[in-house]
């Protein structure tokens, strides 16, 4: 019997293979996020991510400047501020002159509108004890009292020049706090980017490694249980419902079948947040030889993309980008 369909005839040439693709990768789909540290003399390189810095207020600068060059869709800054400089309620994030809110004046003044300039909103990176909220008297996340924190914290992320706000701290109730907050305060054009299904991920350690976490403990009163599909969709109403412009998954890879899910009921772009350890496998496994770093990579974006996400999160956008 002959076989009479032949799916290898569209597979032939690089260009019947072009002309066939059905997801793209362009370097618009990717944000970059990055990291400015307070009371650094110059940039280090996080020794769990390769190519990863914690960067001076000068190469954020040159960097932020060098992926936009690179086409890159938006930038993601977090903010490391110097240890004696935290407290209990992460006073130093809404300070304008904490570093996220410097590090975002400093791209706002350079990029201006040339690029989508984003803020993580959450109080992790600036509370001594680490979590994304302010503690009750019992030490458990206080959900209220953080949305307050919130709110003060995207006004003066806005004020800085950020563009966009990422609500990454999973309190109940978040995007519609930060939306209300920033409209009183004359942002109406702010958008949020809610981080609406976030799970309680061992992938995220290396990222404690980037902002000098003082977390112990967890943040499983919060994150999602991995075992749970239904509640991101739960999640993602929600923050449809108060509001959220952007809506995303995280982490990317271990997570596409709610990537998938979330892209069939969303009626806003989805974005999908390729997390530290995800990044770090790929250096690791690559640095042994024994996978190709920068094909798996690549491989692992469009993954991303044809699961659903408009928009990926990767440490790795400037270099993808300038390869695309
Ligand atoms: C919390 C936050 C986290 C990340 C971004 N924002 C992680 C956490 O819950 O500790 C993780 C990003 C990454 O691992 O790349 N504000």
């Amino acid at each position: 019997m002959f076989p009479t369909d032949r799916p290898r005839r569209l597979r032939r040439t690089p260009a019947i293979r072009r002309l066939v693709a059905e997801t793209s990768l362009e370097p618009r789909h990717l944000v970059l996020p990055m990291f400015v540290a307070d009371g650094l003399s110059e940039a280090r390189e996080i020794s769990s991510m390769p190519g990863v810095y914690q960067h001076t207020l000068s190469s954020l600068r040159t960097a932020a400047e060098e992926a936009v060059a690179a086409g890159v869709g938006g930038l993601m800054l977090f903010g490391v501020p110097k240890p004696e400089d935290k407290d209990a309620a992460g006073s130093c994030g809404a300070d304008p002159d904490g570093i996220l809110n410097r590090g975002l004046r400093a791209l706002a003044d350079d990029l201006g509108d040339s690029t989508v300039l984003m803020a993580d909103t959450c109080l992790d990176e600036f509370t001594d004890h680490g979590h994304c909220g302010v503690l009750d008297a019992s030490g458990a996340v206080d959900n209220d009292a953080t949305l307050t924190a919130y709110a003060d914290l995207a006004v003066a992320q806005a004020r800085a020049g950020a563009q966009v706000v990422g609500t990454s701290g999973m309190m109940d109730g978040q995007v519609d706090a930060v939306r209300t907050a920033l409209d009183d305060a004359g942002h109406a054009d702010v958008a949020i980017l809610a981080y609406a299904a976030k799970y309680a991920s061992a992938l995220y350690g290396p990222f404690r490694d980037a902002v000098a976490s003082s977390l112990q403990g967890n943040r499983r009163a919060y994150q999602q249980d991995p075992a749970n599909r239904r509640e991101s969709l739960r999640e993602v109403s929600l923050d449809l419902a108060e509001g959220a412009d952007i809506v995303m998954v995280k982490p990317a890879m271990l997570y596409l079948d709610i990537v998938r899910e979330v892209a069939a009921i969303s009626d806003v772009p989805v974005a999908a947040y390729q997390v530290s350890g995800e990044y770090s496998m790929f250096c690791a496994a690559g640095e042994r030889g024994w996978i190709d770093r920068d094909a798996a990579i690549l491989e692992s974006l469009l993954s991303i993309r044809r699961a659903g996400a408009d928009i990926v999160l990767t440490y790795a956008a400037a270099e993808i980008a300038a390869k695309l």
